[in-house]
């Protein structure tokens, strides 16, 4: 069952946060409603301008809303990740996302309130919500990379402003995380001293933590006994998923830990059997193979076992 963003944040809000997975094709849809089934967890399904691009923006809709069918009772909302302008607008108008992330977080602080505010114009007239981001972090999205040096933590009196000149319903906040696979040099810490200052001036307020895959060592070991080259990567510490849920982060982004299961699924099949060129078998093995991780996580972040309570709490 498709529900808004904000259901699944007043449900999760101080608690514990909701796994944001990000989806491209087939395989990972299945494995994502499989794990979820698996820990009982609601769960939000974010798709990106690259992965709407991917094969075609249709066939992901299609994907989900098999996925919907074939696991009826998953309870999850569909967000765009990491929007422009302009996607933005698609995706309000197609009437299947819940939510949009209008990220302006590149532009000065003025130019983000403005792109902002008129995405949450344009959003709220169909009861969308949207998250938008302030701060840089560190990493590459989409055809964006942010040099180390660059990445700016959120201040939190410009956070308080923003929400409240944009209107907007849920915040990315920059607490020192950064997208991909190599987030930190040697052992380091989310600013949990930023959220905190966030937090008091924003109570209420879900916030978001992008750029969340803890970049577990064992799958980079194996990756790279698979013939893999991935040196120096470092990941968030999943021990700090939920002391960050209790201080508002509703909602964490999780997406290179997820390619990490697909990159070491499929190194070590064809590793272990070069004379095969049936993509089934691995695919089979990666679809449960994240299935465990999903369900893995969602007990990291908090979600696993709500998903009576939340289904309960609909009905009210
Ligand atoms: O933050 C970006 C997400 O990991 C999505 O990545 O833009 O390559 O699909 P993508
Ligand atoms: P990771 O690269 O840490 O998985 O972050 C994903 C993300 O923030 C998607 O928006
Ligand atoms: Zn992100």
């Amino acid at each position: 069952m498709i529900v808004t963003t904000a259901q699944l944040f007043k449900h999760a809000y101080g608690k514990y946060a909701v796994g944001a997975y990000n989806i491209n094709n087939a395989e990972q849809a299945m494995g994502l409603f499989k794990g979820a089934l698996l820990s009982k967890a609601p769960f939000i399904i974010q798709i990106s301008k690259g992965a709407r691009n991917y094969t075609d923006k249709r066939m992901l809709e299609a994907i989900i809303r098999a996925a919907g069918e074939i696991f009826p009772d998953a309870i999850f909302a569909v967000h765009l990740d990491h929007g422009d302008e302009a996607t933005c607008y698609d995706c309000i108008n197609s009437g299947f996302f819940s939510s949009v992330m209008i990220d302006a977080s590149h532009d000065p602080f003025e130019k983000n309130i403005e792109i902002t505010k008129r995405v949450v114009d344009a959003a709220h007239k169909k009861g969308i919500s949207v998250e938008a981001e302030l701060g840089m972090l560190g990493g590459v999205e989409e055809d964006i990379k942010v040099e180390d040096g660059h990445a700016t933590l959120t201040n939190p009196a410009e956070a308080e402003e923003f929400v409240k000149r944009t209107g907007c319903d849920s915040l990315a906040c920059a607490i020192g995380t950064s997208h991909g696979a190599f987030k930190f040099k040697g052992k380091q810490s989310l600013h949990f001293d930023v959220l905190q200052k966030i937090k008091a001036r924003l109570p209420g307020f879900p916030l978001v933590m992008h750029g969340s895959s803890s970049v577990p060592q064992d799958e980079v070991a194996r990756i790279n006994a698979a013939g893999g080259s991935i040196k120096d990567s470092v990941g968030v510490d999943t021990a700090e998923y939920l002391p960050a849920a209790k201080l508002g982060v509703t909602k964490i982004n999780i997406d290179t830990d997820g390619r990490l299961v697909w990159t070491r699924v499929h190194r070590e099949f064809f590793r272990d059997k070069p004379a095969e060129f049936d993509f089934r078998p691995p695919g089979k093995i990666f679809m449960e193979e994240y299935a465990k991780f999903i369900s893995s996580r969602n007990h990291l972040l908090g979600s696993a076992n709500q998903l009576d309570d939340l289904r309960a709490s609909l009905k009210k």
